[in-house]
């Protein structure tokens, strides 16, 4: 039988609300380009490279690679001046608790984020330091749903991916773990993560004897 050995976490909607960050700096882009967008919207756009979520929001609409640039450093912007304020009280409740109790039981530990700002992030929630293994949107070119950036942190840990179970909170993680060859915990309603093998509301919610 498989035996997990270690939990491979991802970030934004997961173990902090960036995920609420990432949506207000799109919508205030969006707003001022007089693009529609709404809450709705932005669930496809969770786990999405920030490019892959422009192109979302801007559909078929021709748009150069000097204004796409700008527009995505202008979201960059807006999202990062969130980031200023966010300190260890941003952590979703239950994240030190599950990180904590998988230490204790000798779980390996990792963090997989398409976001190119998530070591800024995880310094602010001062998580660091329970990671083996920190993957971002630098690591690898293809992002979410690609399974590359599991790949990477599997072979960073020296692990077979069956050894592995992703924590994530988007369609397009879920698809990247499973392409993978991963086992996987969703987080949030099942319209979003139904093809996760174990789903709960939130990270406080995951039931180790279950998923081990
Ligand atoms: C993911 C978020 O973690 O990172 C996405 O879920 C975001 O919403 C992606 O687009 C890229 O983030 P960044 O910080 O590199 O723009
Ligand atoms: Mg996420």
């Amino acid at each position: 039988m498989k035996k997990i050995e270690a939990f491979i976490f991802d970030l934004d909607g997961v173990l902090t609300d960036t995920a609420e960050y990432h949506y207000q700096a799109w919508k205030r882009l969006a707003d001022e380009e007089g693009l529609p967008f709404n809450r709705r919207d932005n669930e496809k756009l969770r786990g999405v490279s920030r490019r892959a979520s422009l192109e979302l929001i801007l559909k078929d609409r021709p748009v150069s690679e000097e204004k796409i640039r700008e527009m995505m450093e202008r979201k960059n912007g807006y999202y990062r001046s969130h980031l200023e304020w966010m300190d260890e009280k941003d952590l979703l409740p239950g994240a030190v608790d599950i990180l904590e109790k998988l230490k204790s039981k000798g779980c390996r530990l990792a963090l997989a984020s398409a976001s190119k700002n998530a070591p800024t992030v995880v310094k602010r929630l001062k998580i660091g330091s329970y990671f083996e293994v920190i993957a971002d949107g630098n690591s690898v070119e293809k992002t979410k749903p690609a399974p590359d950036l599991f790949l990477f942190v599997s072979e960073k840990l020296n692990l077979l991916p069956e050894k592995c179970i992703v924590v994530e909170d988007a369609e397009a993680g879920i698809a990247a773990a499973k392409a993978a060859g991963m086992a996987t915990i969703g987080i949030g309603p099942p319209e979003r993560v139904g093809e996760a093998d174990h789903i709960y509301p939130g990270v406080w919610a995951i039931k180790l004897e279950e998923v081990l």
